[in-house]
Formats: C-alpha cells, structure tokens, sequence
C-alpha cells in the first residue's frame, strides 16, 4: 500500500486552517508516560499558556480530549443539572449547537433568535435574563457560519450582577480576536484550536471560574475502580452524566493528585503547548492587530475585484469574510476550480447561507500575506473562468497597497 502524502494547500476557510510548521515538528516528539514528571509539569506550564490565551487569573485551565465542541459537551454537562434554565441568544449554526447540547444535558431551553447575518443588542439577551431568569447564559462570541462577532461585555456583567453564569463559545475568535474572559465576566469559556491557535483539531482548552465550579458542587463522584475512602460517595442522582467529560474527575487529573482518568492525549498537548508558545511570543495583542491587518487587505482586494460583502457591518468577525456569490455564478464550480488549479480552499456555508455565500478565513498560521494574495488571485481567476463579470487585476493590488500603509510587520 503506498504512503499517504497529503498535497500542501492554501487553507483559507474558517477551520481547519494550516498548522504552524513548529506545531507540527512538536507532533511528531516521543510519547513520554501521562505520569512521568516531564510530562506533568509540561501540562502545568500548558495551564499556564492558555490562562494567557483567555486572558484570565483562573486556576482551572486546561485542555479537553476531543474537538472543540467536546470542551463545550464537558462545560455544560457539568454545568446543567436536568431541570436547569438556560438561555441562548441564537444568531447561526453554532448557536443551535448550544442549544441541541444543552438539551442534551436536560436543560430547559430558552432561545432569542437573531436573523443570520446580524448579532444582539446586548439588552435584547440581558431582557430576556431578567425575564426567565436562567442558571445559565450561553454565547457563541464568532460565529463563523454568518462571520459576525458577537459583544459580550454588558452580557457578561448582567450574568454576574444577578447571579446567573455566563458560558461562552470563544472556538473561532481565541487566538486572533481581542477576548477578555476576567474583564468581561465570562464564567467559562471554550477555545478552538484548528482555527486562530494554529494548530490540528483534536484537543479543547477551556477555562472556569470558582462561580463555574461552586455549580457543580455536589456532583462529583470518582469512578469505582479509582476511588478511594476520601472520596465521598457523591450523590448518584446528581452525578455529572457524562463519564469522559465530568469537569470534577478531570480537575483531579489536571492538579497534584494526577487522578488516573483518561489516558491523555499526549501528542495533541505537544501540539497546543507549542501552539501557545508561538502565541505568546508574539502576544495576544499583537495577533489581534495582525488578524485585523490580514482582514483589511482582504476585504479591500474582495471589493477592488467589484464583490459584495455579505458581513460589511461593525459587527463583523474580523478573521472570516463572507462574499455574497454573484447571480449565475456556480458555488461549487468556483471552490473545485480554485483547489484543483491554486490549491487554495475557501468555504461555502450552511442553512439558509448555503449557495448564497462564501465564506473566506484568515486565521492563524494562514492569515499570511501571501495567501492573503494567493485567495484573492485563485478566486478571481475561478471567477473570470466561470464567465462572471469582476473587475480585473485590482484584488491583489489593492491588498498590497494596505500591506504597504501598514506598520504591523505580517
Ligand atoms: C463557532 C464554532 N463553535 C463550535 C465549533 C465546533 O467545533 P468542532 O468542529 O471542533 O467540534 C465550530 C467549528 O467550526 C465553530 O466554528
């Protein structure tokens, strides 16, 4: 059988996106033991990075085994008892995740639903609070599905003076948009690291509060098997329903007593540690500016080229950029053509978006000036060869000149 070799491609979609090449080095490392000293403390020091990464004094902070949505499953899960109010402010297809797991998890739902392309103003979700008064508030921050940014602040603030939680979904923004977890009041937050963090799916940093943890006071109950007599036999009837994503167990594998749970995923903490690394070399805040120069060049090459932006309000995500797809244009003739001919990748959409628009990322390790050019020419050549009228030759040029009025280094 031969070997898999994978082509290198132009990744500009809004997840996954191309790997910074340190990450992938750091992958390929040898296993050591999920108890041997190196290996912890690498995993105090990766606690350590991703409190930087969130932005937070929190004590917990740690990855989950599993894509991002397995960190949102392990913090609602642990979370929501059956029974529990919960309010989600729905504003695309990440918002109803939160819904369906919540539901999952025996919450009583509420959702305020948004039109996709547009966000909430905070007092649309602070009303709603007051009046259903939930446990719990559940936010996406980027919603890559619509590419809006969701603010959260005054969200958060509301949640904290009236004694409900704040959960938030930071999978797409962490890493390359300006997030607060402590000045914002977010109780717990979930990251992605397949997008602005650099590196492969597969692994979840979150991060809690004590608020976060006093809510699943109770419900602890180490597995038969592990359990020792200073372990409190626990409530069954309370008891977070989820084996793999109990917060309780995982917090005694993530402190000195290196609970035996879940065989840890060694290679995808090489991954993240070094990930993180890269992140705070060059600083959160320096990220923010660069994911917001690589937009601007974009979103002008995108209009120079006589496209509409589909998302070209304040509300915008800064790291996804979504093109209202010409009249008569085909969706997937245009995608094929410029991964065949430019192995670039950019992304269609989903519900009611779909064949309505692309949507472009520039995330990470891609949100680089020369794919920022390479999307832009593959795409106008996919158009012109579909026949669509673009304006010819201004895209890359126009992304330049921003490059060039710049004083951030790309
Ligand atoms: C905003 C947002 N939330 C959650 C997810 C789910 O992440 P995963 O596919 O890694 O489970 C995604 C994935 O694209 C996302 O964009």
């Amino acid at each position: 059988m031969s070997r898999f070799i994978p082509p290198r491609r132009t990744i500009m979609t809004p997840g996954p996106v191309e790997a910074d090449p340190r990450v992938l080095q750091a992958m390929s490392s040898p296993i050591v033991g999920q108890f041997d000293p190196v290996f912890t403390t690498l995993m105090n020091d990766t606690m350590e990075r991703i409190r930087y990464l969130f932005q937070t004094d929190n004590h917990w902070a740690y990855p989950i085994d599993g894509t991002s949505r397995s960190g949102m499953e392990a913090v609602l899960v642990s979370l929501i008892e059956p029974g529990d109010r919960v309010l989600i402010p729905v504003f695309g297809r990440f918002g109803y995740l939160l819904t369906e797991i919540s539901e999952r998890c025996g919450a009583e739902v509420h959702t305020i639903e948004k039109p996709w392309g547009t966000v909430f103003d905070a007092a649309e979700v602070t009303e709603k609070a007051a009046e259903i008064q939930p446990k719990l508030i559940a936010c996406v921050h980027g919603e890559t599905s619509t590419g809006c940014l969701q603010p959260l602040d005054t969200i958060g603030r509301f949640a904290r003076e009236h004694g409900m939680l704040f959960v938030v979904d930071a999978v797409a923004t962490i890493g390359g948009v300006e997030f607060r977890m402590d000045d914002w009041c977010v109780d717990a937050v979930v990251g992605g690291t397949q997008k602005c963090v650099s590196g492969p799916s597969g692994t979840a940093p979150i991060s809690y509060n004590d608020r976060a943890e006093a809510a699943m006071q109770g419900r602890k109950q180490v597995e038969k098997g592990i359990r020792t007599d200073a372990d409190a036999e626990g409530d069954v009837t309370r008891r977070i329903r989820s084996n793999y994503f109990d917060l309780t167990q995982l917090q005694d594998y993530w402190s000195p007593r290196r609970l035996n749970h879940h065989t840890e995923a060694t290679s995808m903490l090489y991954a993240l540690y070094e990930a993180l690394r890269v992140i705070q070399e060059e600083t959160v805040e320096f990220r923010w500016e660069r994911h917001r120069l690589h937009e601007k060049a974009l979103c002008e090459g995108i209009r120079a080229m006589g496209l509409e932006l589909y998302n070209d309000h304040d509300a915008k995500l800064p790291v996804v950029h979504c093109i209202r797809i010409p009249e008569g244009v085909d969706d997937a003739a245009v995608r094929e053509t410029m991964l065949t001919q430019f192995g670039v990748e950019i992304a269609s959409s989903f519900g009611p978006l779909q064949g309505v628009i692309w949507r472009i990322g520039s995330m990470g390790y891609s949100a680089r000036r020369e794919n920022v050019y390479h999307v832009l020419f593959a795409l106008e050549a996919a158009l012109v060869s579909q026949g669509a009228s673009v304006v010819r030759g201004e895209a890359v040029q126009q992304a330049m000149k921003v490059y060039e009025r710049s004083p951030v280094v790309s």
